[in-house]
């Protein structure tokens, strides 16, 4: 009887120490490859609005001022036949590299930035 009672003691204070001892184990969030497969993105719904709202600001990328000029209804053409984008290489895109650049803090998201980027990786669509 002496003998069971120290057992049940024994496994009593095992579980009582494995379970203080346990510990929630926290996976980090896959991190996402930037250069893994490139995300659906349309240009008319994610893109277009982003560059008029933070590029196309007076005195920056409007008409009169820098190319490419960032409106609603010209940015496209305005950054296709401006040869922002390299569709071959992306990252030697002018656009990729100045969005990653100088123009950064016009552009601080990082989900927007990779946006533009599989956006030229999808062959840069007018979608
Ligand atoms: C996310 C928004 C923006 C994007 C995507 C963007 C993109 C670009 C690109 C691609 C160029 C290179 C042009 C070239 O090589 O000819 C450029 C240059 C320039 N941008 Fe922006 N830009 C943005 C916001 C702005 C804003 C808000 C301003 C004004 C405050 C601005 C001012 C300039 C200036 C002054 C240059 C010429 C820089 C130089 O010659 O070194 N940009 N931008």
């Amino acid at each position: 009887m002496k003998q069971l009672l120290i057992i049940i003691g024994l496994l009593f204070t095992m579980g009582a120490g494995l379970t203080g001892c346990y510990q929630d184990v926290i996976y980090p969030n896959a991190a996402v490859d930037p250069d893994g497969p490139p995300q659906f993105v349309s240009y008319k719904t994610d893109l277009e609005p982003l560059f008029n709202n933070q590029c196309a600001k007076a005195g920056c990328h409007v008409s009169g001022n820098h190319h490419p000029y960032m409106n609603t209804g010209i940015s496209y053409n305005e950054i296709i036949n401006g040869g922002f984008v390299n569709t071959t290489v992306p990252k030697e895109s002018e656009l990729y590299i100045m969005i990653n650049g100088e123009m950064k803090e016009y552009i601080p998201s990082a989900t927007d930035r990779q946006k533009v980027y599989d956006w030229i990786r999808n062959g840069a669509p007018n979608n």
